[in-house]
């Protein structure tokens, strides 16, 4: 099936004006991967028409970050959205989205948007969910469909869903990995041969971790923080254990499921991972 590349509201709306059935949307910035090509697949199942966006959004990205250099490969995103049967590939530019200029009235993340990833790169998460905001009402979906890849970002979009009474249903979608284990991301056509090898610690104390559950989140995150400091060329941003609904930091003593969340640099390259981890009756 061919997918039907527009780049206009007004396209968009004469397409999809007369389609009936679920509409599902998986929101991209393109440089699409086997990790969107999963999300895809997971509407596929579900949905009788699927809407992918590819939109680099300024509004996320801080002045000394990768915008200028994220890869943009429309026509390669296009031919994956054909391969997976997607109606719709909507990549508007800057000017579509953002008719009225920058947008003076943002949807502001909150307190879940300063820890973690937002206390490394502030307001990232108001330009998230601003530009999710925009993206839900110009494609009107009934499903939309996010990855955990990135955690904080999806329970973000869960609760401005929740808190604002978006008419959509969330659905996320596990991470998908490399056989290293390393996670699929825009971002890894950065890394080189070398860079690669250092890449996959991240990973790797999510695993290392995980095998110590059952030991109590001290073990947790001290395992998880000895196999990253164990590799020198890696640059840790943050390494944290924190319960999944509000991000607070976990204590010894903490049963339940918790998230294992971690960023580091590798290179120039900013990476981020996590996992849940099912910490049982801990120990300290
Ligand atoms: P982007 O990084 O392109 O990711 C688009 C979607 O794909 C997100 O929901 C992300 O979590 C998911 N994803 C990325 N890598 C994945 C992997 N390895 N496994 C599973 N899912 C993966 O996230 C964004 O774009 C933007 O912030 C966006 C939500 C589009 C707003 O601009």
């Amino acid at each position: 099936m061919t997918t039907r590349l527009l780049h206009t509201r007004a396209q968009l709306r004469a397409a999809l004006g007369n389609r009936s059935g679920e509409v599902g949307v998986v929101m991209t910035m393109g440089a699409l991967h086997d990790g969107h090509r999963e999300l895809i697949r997971v509407a596929r199942r579900r949905c009788d028409v699927i809407v992918v966006t590819d939109f680099l959004n300024p509004l996320q990205f801080a002045p000394d970050e990768d915008l200028s250099r994220y890869p943009r490969t429309l026509d390669a995103d296009l031919a994956l959205c054909s391969e997976e049967s997607v109606d719709v590939l909507f990549a508007p530019d800057v000017a579509e989205v953002y008719a009225s200029g920058e947008p003076q009235v943002r949807v502001l993340a909150g307190p879940l948007g300063d820890v973690l990833e937002g206390a490394s790169r502030p307001g990232h998460f108001d330009g998230v969910l601003t530009v999710v905001a925009k993206l839900l009402h110009i494609t009107r979906p009934d499903v939309a469909y996010f990855g955990q890849k990135d955690a904080q970002q999806l329970l973000l979009i869960r609760r401005m869903v929740d808190d604002l009474d978006f008419p959509v249903q969330v659905v996320a979608v596990p991470t998908v990995r490399e056989p290293s284990g390393l996670a699929l991301s825009s971002r890894n056509g950065y890394l080189d041969e070398d860079d690669r090898v250092v890449a996959v610690v991240l990973s790797r104390s999510l695993s290392a971790a995980a095998a110590v559950a059952a030991d109590g989140p001290v073990a947790v995150l001290t395992t998880a923080r000895e196999v990253l400091d164990a590799q020198p060329a890696l640059g840790l941003d943050y390494v944290a254990l924190v319960d999944p609904i509000t991000l607070r930091d976990v204590g010894p003593g903490f049963a339940g499921t918790a998230l294992l969340a971690l960023a580091a640099k590798v290179g120039r390259t900013r990476l981020i991972d996590n996992a849940e981890i099912e910490l049982g009756s801990a120990d300290g």
